[in-house]
């Protein structure tokens, strides 16, 4: 315990009876405990001296021993500071500060010991309980954790609806006082949506904007061992509302035992939320000591011409995508443009009745179709410098990709086969368990952990929202648990023109996803002449989005024969990178814009994605973030003047221009619409 500080500490800020005030490092953010009368032990959190969250909850109702932990006796506090750097295997940044002073209260109340641990960075809070090893009590049963986020006024929210099986939702912009989940949810025709918690039930990360101009960001860190945390909203209060498991507990947990994070990113600048290392900073080291099998990728697909009616998954019916003719022809086109990796949906015996009979056994993982000859695609693969990618659909028959998980990854070791997208399509058999618990909170962890025993990197669909674990699991290199670029698909709702610009500031706060950008064919009846879906995008936002949404796994989504007649658009996506020294959020606001510069790793090359919601606008900003003194080849991949993501979606301009630090960049985005620009440095 550092002394001095917790004597100044108590010196300088005691207010009530009790009351402990912390300040991060430069003084933005601070946070102060008060006890009140009553016994509860409550904090708040000021932005530059302005309350941000005033008086909110922390505790537990334990079911098993039945207890209430909501009224405390303090034992005392302590307080320590941190700063050091860490360097992520793959990144944003190549290196990352972890800054924060931290304030620990030590609770009783019942006999129970609990810890309420604080970190104050200068860009928001964590705080997290800790259960510590004691006497008497050992095995307990979360009932309802009551940590809540009291906001100050009714400020504008961007959120999904509360569901504990699917965060696959449009996002919703309100007022706080606003939030109707289930009007919300009653909208969407495109997804099941039976596991709704009730009407003022959200999802994190939740987004908010305040009338003053203060971003605050509401989520978790280091999801382990625990159900997600989504909120119940009851005035401008929101509450811990955990995900139950199959009989309606919510965590078993033994001490000693620590909860995940709850994290409040706050700024008054946009940009700042969505630079904030918050979120990693709260999660472990790597666990993973030898770390150079892993790697950043591009892939392609024999994907996108399933979703689109091309093709199909099962054997049956004639329309097998995953034969050995078609897959050669996707690595013949990956081949030729560089990528990494091509992914085979469909190659697996099951797809006649894995949707809807919800049978255990379904998949085994390593029965090939007879028509897909997966050594033979191995070899043609590897010869032409790429690496298949495994499609293990789990058709949410965890118990039964549990028993099989050893087998599945051991036979991808002797494919030569070293990434695995899973999939969590349905409910979850045999137990009814939901998506967002903390049976499948464990399953997830155990698939990272279980795939790095193996050097296989991972890509989960349908799974939990991020946490940051890719901090501790670096091969758990995406995800995408939220509405992805299939939806592009779907037919009422699909994907509207601002989703894009809203998923920085919500999904991606948790860490990469698999959007699975990069459609040039935004017609979607091209095989199935009944479709009335269309891509809701401009081609040159396609582009943007390999920058602005981040993910060391991006797909280039599109098929070859809609890439061919456009290979100078295709340019960008062969030579966007997917690992970075460095990014620069050059502006964002949430709903509405996003523009990102980032720096390669490791070579003298930037690249700028810029995309709008419906709204056209000029954008104009500053290139000092170039090297000074040097000149840059910019290639613009730009909406042309009469782009319309409605009207004119496919008209792009790929533009040269010479750049230096001192220039500025102007260009116009289109309604829908977007720029993707790649600047080499010139001799
Ligand atoms: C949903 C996934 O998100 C999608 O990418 C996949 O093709 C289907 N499930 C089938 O597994
Ligand atoms: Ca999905």
């Amino acid at each position: 315990m550092n002394k001095t500080l917790l004597l100044l500490l108590l010196s300088v800020s005691v207010f009530a009876q009790k009351s402990f005030k912390i300040a991060s490092p430069s003084d933005q953010i601070s946070i102060q405990l008060t006890q009140g009368a009553d016994r509860a032990v409550k904090y708040q959190v000021f932005y530059k001296a302005k309350e941000v969250i005033s008086a909110s909850d922390l505790g537990f109702t334990l079911k098993k021993p039945a207890l209430e932990l909501r009224k405390f006796q303090i034992l005392g506090v302590d307080s320590t500071t941190y700063d050091g750097t860490w360097k992520p295997v793959w990144g944003e940044v190549k290196e990352i500060r972890n800054n924060y002073k931290e304030l620990t209260v030590h609770l009783k109340e019942s006999g129970v010991l609990l810890d309420v641990i604080f970190r104050v960075f200068d860009d928001g809070i964590g705080f997290r309980y800790f259960f510590p090893a004691q006497d008497n009590f050992k095995h307990f049963i979360v009932d309802n954790e009551w940590s809540s986020f009291t906001m100050t006024g009714d400020h504008n929210a961007f959120w999904i609806p509360g569901d504990y099986d699917t965060n696959e939702y449009t996002y919703q912009r309100t007022k706080i006082s606003e939030i109707d989940a289930l009007a919300a949810a009653a909208k969407e025709k495109d997804i099941a949506v039976t596991s709704l918690m009730g009407k003022n039930f959200v999802q994190t990360p939740l987004m908010l904007k305040s009338a003053d101009g203060i971003y605050i960001n509401v989520h978790e860190a280091a999801l382990v061992n625990y159900p997600a945390m989504h909120l119940k909203q009851e005035g401008f209060e929101f509450t811990s509302a955990l995900v139950p498991d199959a009989v309606g507990n919510k965590a078993y947990a033994q001490a000693p035992f620590n909860t995940p994070w709850r994290t409040i990113v706050i700024s008054n600048k946009a940009e700042q939320i969505l630079a904030s290392k918050i979120i990693l900073n709260l999660n472990e080291p790597s666990k993973i000591k030898d770390s150079t099998w892993i790697k950043p990728q591009k892939f392609m697909g024999m994907w996108w011409e399933m979703h689109v009616g091309k093709a199909n998954w099962p054997l049956a019916g004639g329309k097998h995508g995953a034969n050995t003719e078609n897959v050669k022809r996707y690595i013949d086109f990956a081949g030729k443009h560089g990528f990494d990796g091509v992914l085979v949906e469909g190659w697996n015996q099951g797809w006649e009745d894995w949707f809807g009979n919800w049978k255990e056994e379904v998949f085994d993982f390593v029965t090939p179709y007879p028509d897909y000859q997966i050594d033979t695609l191995t070899k043609y693969a590897a010869s032409k410098g790429l690496k298949l990618i495994m499609h293990h659909e789990t058709s949410s028959s965890v118990t039964n990709y549990e028993r099989r998980m050893d087998a599945a990854y051991q036979y991808m070791v002797d494919k030569g086969i070293n990434t695995v997208k899973t999939g969590y399509v349905g409910k979850i058999i045999p137990r009814g368990e939901h998506h967002d618990s903390q049976w499948m909170v464990n399953h997830y962890n155990r698939v990272a952990e279980k795939a790095a025993n193996y050097h296989l990197m991972v890509d989960s669909h349908e799974s939990v929202h991020p946490t940051g674990l890719h901090r501790t699991y670096p091969n758990w290199m995406a995800a995408e648990a939220a509405r992805g670029s299939e939806f592009n698909n779907a037919p009422t709702l699909g994907i509207n023109a601002e989703h894009t610009t809203i998923l920085p500031f919500t999904r991606l706060m948790g860490g990469p996803m698999d959007y699975t950008p990069g459609l040039f064919h935004m017609n979607l009846n091209q095989f199935d002449s009944t479709r009335t879906t269309k891509v809701r995008s401009t081609l040159a936002k396609q582009l943007a989005l390999y920058v602005t949404i981040y993910s060391p796994l991006q797909m280039a989504a599109d098929l070859p024969e809609n890439y061919e007649p456009r290979l100078d658009a295709f340019q960008f996506i062969k030579d966007v990178a997917v690992d970075w020294d460095d990014t620069k959020i050059i502006s964002a606001e949430p709903g509405e814009f996003v523009t990102i510069a980032r720096k390669a790793k490791n070579k003298d090359t930037w690249f700028i994605g810029s995309i709008t919601n419906a709204t056209a606008r000029n954008m104009s900003f500053d290139m000092d973030f170039l090297d000074p003194d040097k000149t840059y080849e910019a290639m613009l991949y730009r909406d042309a003047d009469d782009a319309d993501f409605e009207k004119n979606p496919e008209a792009y301009v790929v533009e040269k221009r010479l750049v230096t630090a001192k220039s500025k960049m102007t260009f116009r985005l289109q309604r829908g619409g977007g720029c993707a620009i790649s600047l080499r440095r010139l001799n």
